[in-house]
């Protein structure tokens, strides 16, 4: 950071003040944003409300209220965090948003940000024929999109498994922290392993995807994330192709699935050209995102 602590705390008293310079320093330090926020003020205001126990959005009155001392240090060691170890703001505060809903994260898990997240406020709409009973997270990680589903759908049962047994205990911490034990249920399997038998009116993933190239020049912010959450071969489409070959034996007669594979999905429409994909486009944004029937997976199983 440029400017001394000692300096900071002279010249700067309100939170509007260290917002404003929290996000200075950010473009100064050509941080990257796309894990929650997408601008440096976005991201200062998020670290700043956090240190002082507020939550944003903030109302504007409230921008020139002066902060202590001690509430000074909370703030400048959250911001000094944020450029020095150039970690998602998420893994600083412990915590993320994802279809409006709080999770608790750390570097055991990915930052929340699918943009299935607006797939599951609206109910998956127009994508399923009725109410779905069961439910699978596949590839859950904290828990958010199953967690998020229980909410859309409170009468369903939902199953959240994840290959990763650190990944589980925070999606666990999440399911007690949204008093959800009695219909959600973790498991760890790779892929279908340990899951044998059971059926789903839904299944919904956000699996690693990315490519071994764009792996290659992620910025900072993503290597503090876990890289099994994100590379999944050359092309990342190793996980989806053994996903699309066993997917049919765990869906109900009309169950959906509904998969994320971003930039992948280029490759996955060519390397697939007799599977009817359905690309879901999103309002809020976000891309890759692919929805297919039962009936459209059975060719892969015969
Ligand atoms: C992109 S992260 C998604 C996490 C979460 N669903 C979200 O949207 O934030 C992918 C997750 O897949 C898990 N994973 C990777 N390979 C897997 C496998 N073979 N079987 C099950 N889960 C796997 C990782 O541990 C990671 O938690």
């Amino acid at each position: 950071m440029s400017a001394s602590t000692k300096t900071i705390h002279d010249e700067l008293f309100t939170i509007r003040d260290f917002i404003r310079w929290g996000a200075s320093e950010f473009n100064a330090a050509k941080l990257y944003f796309g894990h929650g926020t997408e601008n440096a003020w976005d991201e200062a205001e998020q670290l700043v409300l956090h240190a002082i126990n507020l939550t944003p959005p903030l109302a504007d009155e409230w921008l020139g209220s002066r902060l202590t001392l001690s509430e000074r240090e909370r703030v400048i060691n959250n911001l000094q965090r944020r450029v020095n170890e150039r970690i998602p703001a998420a893994y600083i505060t412990g915590q993320a948003w994802f279809a409006g809903l709080p999770f608790k994260v750390d570097e055991r898990v990915l930052v929340p940000r699918s943009p299935i997240g607006e797939l599951i406020e609206k109910q998956f709409h127009p994508w399923l024929s009725k109410e779905p009973a069961r439910i699978l997270d596949l590839c859950t990680g904290s828990g958010c999109i199953g967690i998020a589903c229980a909410y859309a759908f409170p009468d369903a049962e939902i199953q959240l498994s994840d290959i990763s047994f650190d990944a589980l205990e925070v999606a666990e911490e999440n399911i007690q922290r949204h008093n959800l034990e009695d219909r959600i249920f973790a498991i760890q399997s790779d892929l279908f392993v340990n899951l044998s038998g059971q059926k789903f009116d839904l299944i919904v993933s956000n699996p690693p995807y990315v490519d071994a190239e764009d792996l290659a020049s992620m910025p900072d912010e993503y290597h503090a994330e876990p890289e099994i959450g994100l590379g999944s071969g050359d092309d990342g489409l190793d996980f989806t192709r053994r996903l699309l070959n066993e997917v049919a034996d765990y869906l109900t007669d009309d169950g959906v699935l509904i998969v994320e594979v971003g930039n992948s999905w280029v490759a996955l429409d060519a390397a697939y050209p007799d599977l009817p994909f359905t690309w879901i486009e999103f309002e809020r944004g976000g891309h890759g995102v692919f929805m297919l029937k039962k009936a459209d997976l059975l060719q892969l199983s015969n």
